[in-house]
């Protein structure tokens, strides 16, 4: 699963899919691309904001869509995301999430707390991890590209490593569908340093975009060839 069309390209290219591929729905712009054994799908252009549909909505349309079509095994939601510098975020570094919460769903009423964190299930891959050499941690949702500090507090609290704007949508799919779930972050910007994140983001997405797409065959090949799968 992934946002944006300038993540998706490179990473198309390394796992070999061709073509334009297929709308998954009528009704939304998201297109998916089928190979052997992998499916990569793209939420696609808003038609009325010309623009890459990021963020939760089309996160959740696009997968309940990709798992409805492909009955996968596993869904990978893979992209770009903010990093940490106070727990050794780099530019172009890439997480595999061991946990997915939100961070900005705030509700102080009750247990409704709990509910805005989502804090959903993540597939244990920490020997795959292990052997491709990739840190883990906490993967953190929210809609805005900014980190206010009530954000970036919720964020501390759960040890965030990478902040991005769409794993847990796709994680409560895969939760209400039991599919597995993970995701796959490259760090554009680090959240905590003085640096504006759109400038931080527009230097580093090519080199992040690389990293991603260099490390998802090699998840790929990895999760094929697990023992006892
Ligand atoms: N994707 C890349 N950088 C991000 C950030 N700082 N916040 C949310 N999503 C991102």
């Amino acid at each position: 699963m992934m946002a944006m069309e300038a993540e998706a390209a490179p990473v198309r290219a390394a796992l070999g899919l061709v073509g334009g591929g297929d709308l998954l729905h009528p009704a939304f712009p998201a297109r998916i691309w089928t190979g052997s054994n992998v499916s990569l799908a793209v939420n696609g252009r808003d038609p009325r904001f010309a623009v890459d549909s990021i963020a939760s909505q089309p996160a959740v349309t696009t997968t309940l869509h990709a798992i409805e079509r492909t009955s996968p095994s596993i869904v990978i939601s893979a992209g770009t995301a903010g990093g940490f510098a106070s727990r050794g975020g780099a530019i172009a570094t890439v997480y595999l999430a061991d946990r997915c919460v939100y961070h900005d769903r705030r509700v102080d009423l009750a247990t409704f707390d709990r509910y805005g964190d989502g804090d959903y299930p993540v597939a244990r891959l920490g020997d795959v991890a292990e052997r491709l050499g990739l840190p883990t941690g906490t993967v953190s949702t929210g809609n805005a590209l900014d980190a206010p500090a009530v954000d970036r507090a919720k964020m501390d609290a759960s040890a965030a490593v990478a902040k991005d704007m769409e794993a847990a949508a796709v994680a409560w799919v895969c939760e209400r569908l039991n599919v597995p779930f993970t995701a796959l972050k490259a760090i554009t910007d680090l959240v905590d340093t003085v640096h504006p994140t759109r400038d931080q983001f527009m230097a580093n997405l090519g080199a992040a975009t690389a990293a991603l797409a260099r490390t998802i065959p090699e998840l790929i090949a990895a999760l094929e060839h697990r023992p006892g799968r």
